[in-house]
């Protein structure tokens, strides 16, 4: 068991500075992902070795693949082309990571083996349902614990039948574990979504040399095709970006920028809010970078923030940074109301009741609602003690509060930190 690690975190007078954030996690994923199911070798550069993306790497060595490093951020993977995937002689192992199991069920329900997979305490209690339901439907047979909804899953995959699936959850992680199924039936597979999620598997399948279509929230693949390895640049991930963002948005005086970070409109709803609170944020050097649009991000602190409404299209397109929007709006002026956010109650954790709880015990005042948060922002934050509950994402907003609460934080359980973002304390101190 990895030992639990307290953060201590003192007021910053200002944040300043360039520091880079590690490369995107979904987009780590994926490219280990689709270079173990191309012909020849994919290197993938500015790789995040964080522990989801490391647990990728682990299930992919089970299943054959040849995958060399992490190292200094570079991975190589000797893709095993179609068919190339053998039986595991163990348990695939997805740790904290969704992202894993559920991609990794997709691809598992077309190969012609058996196969279980678990993961830690927090993704044995994460619906599964929501994948296995359409993978199913294309012909898997998956099995699990509570009807097949919570890991361990055993599954035994093999010939899959196209699907067109309309999706009820706008959710990368249904659409890509589908759209990877896909790969393995013999025509055109097809998601529907409610509302656009993050398109990476999309663009890297395109890459991958797929046939992709998309029009509007429908996105479809052609089984079997030929993929080829590729060299992937990760750019760094807006997710992690986005606790510096706020920070440096919340801090007076401060003058950061961050350098190469990706700022896919299906990721960047955290700019668009920030900015109608009034944030002081520019893109610089906009560019496309392996088929991913690149930015330099430079946050200056431009007064006090002024509360909004978040809901609909957008939800999407931030919802792993709702809890860091959170901190944001507890400073700012007015009410910040968060709604059609449901989905982040089967996040991590449940990210309503536990952003709801950390920010309340920094004095901020803050309201559950069954589908988001209300803040009415401006109550001065005190520092406290507060416990991260195994998630990266609660554990690093926690660390963006206690940037302007009054005393000493300190945040416990900390290590989970390393789930996402390795290196989190050390960017923090470059800035401040
Ligand atoms: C991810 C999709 C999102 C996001 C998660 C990463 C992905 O989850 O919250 O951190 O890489 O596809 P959902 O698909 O459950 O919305």
């Amino acid at each position: 068991m990895t030992d639990t690690i307290d953060l201590h975190v003192l007021p910053a007078e200002t944040l300043r500075g360039t520091a880079a954030v590690p490369g995107d996690k979904s987009i780590s994923h994926r490219a280990v992902m689709l270079g173990a199911l191309a012909e020849g070798d994919t290197i993938v550069e500015n790789f995040l070795p964080g522990e989801d993306c490391l647990s990728t790497i682990d299930c992919f060595r089970k299943l054959g693949v040849e995958i060399e490093g992490p190292d200094n951020c570079m991975v190589k993977v000797h893709g095993r082309g179609p068919g190339g995937l053998t039986e595991p002689e163990d348990v695939l192992n997805a740790g904290n990571s969704g992202t894993t199991m559920r991609l990794l069920l997709g691809i598992l329900a077309g190969q012609s083996f058996f196969s279980v997979i678990t993961g830690d305490v927090s993704l044995r209690s994460r619906p599964m349902a929501r994948v296995i339901g359409p993978l199913e439907q294309m012909g898997a047979r998956i099995g699990g614990r509570q009807g097949g909804n919570f890991a361990p899953l055993a599954v035994r995959g093999g010939q899959l039948k196209p699907f067109i699936y309309s999706s009820p959850v706008a959710s990368a992680q249904v659409k890509s574990s589908v759209l990877l199924a896909g790969l393995f039936a013999d025509g055109v597979t097809a998601v529907i979504e409610p509302h656009r999620s993050r398109d990476h598997t999309e663009r890297m399948l395109k890459h991958f040399g797929a046939a992709v279509e998309i029009s509007g929230n429908t996105v479809q693949v052609s089984g079997h095709p030929r993929l080829k390895g590729q060299r992937v640049i990760v750019p760094g991930d807006i997710s992690s970006a986005a606790f510096f963002i706020v920070a440096a948005s919340i801090v007076p005086g401060s003058d950061i920028t961050l350098p190469g970070v990706g700022v896919n409109q299906t990721r960047s709803g955290i700019l668009d809010v920030l900015l109608e609170m009034g944030a002081g944020i520019e893109l610089l050097n906009q560019r496309v970078e392996g088929g991913e649009p690149v930015a330099d991000i430079r946050v200056r602190y431009n007064g006090r923030l002024t509360g909004v409404t978040v809901e609909g299209d957008t939800i999407p397109r931030l919802i792993d940074e709702v809890p860091v929007l959170a901190v944001a709006a507890a400073t700012a002026e007015g009410v910040t109301k968060i709604r059609n956010a449901a989905e982040l109650r089967v996040k991590e954790s449940d990210r309503i009741a536990t952003v709801a709880a950390m920010l309340g015990k920094f004095g901020a005042d803050v309201e559950e609602l069954p589908d988001g948060l209300l803040l009415r922002g401006g109550r001065p934050l005190e520092g406290v003690i507060c416990e991260s509950h195994g998630d990266h994402r609660i554990a690093m907003a926690a660390a963006v509060a206690g940037l302007i609460a009054y005393g000493e934080t300190v945040v416990r359980g900390a290590e989970c930190i390393d789930i996402s973002f390795p290196g989190f304390a050390s960017v923090l101190k470059i800035l401040r």
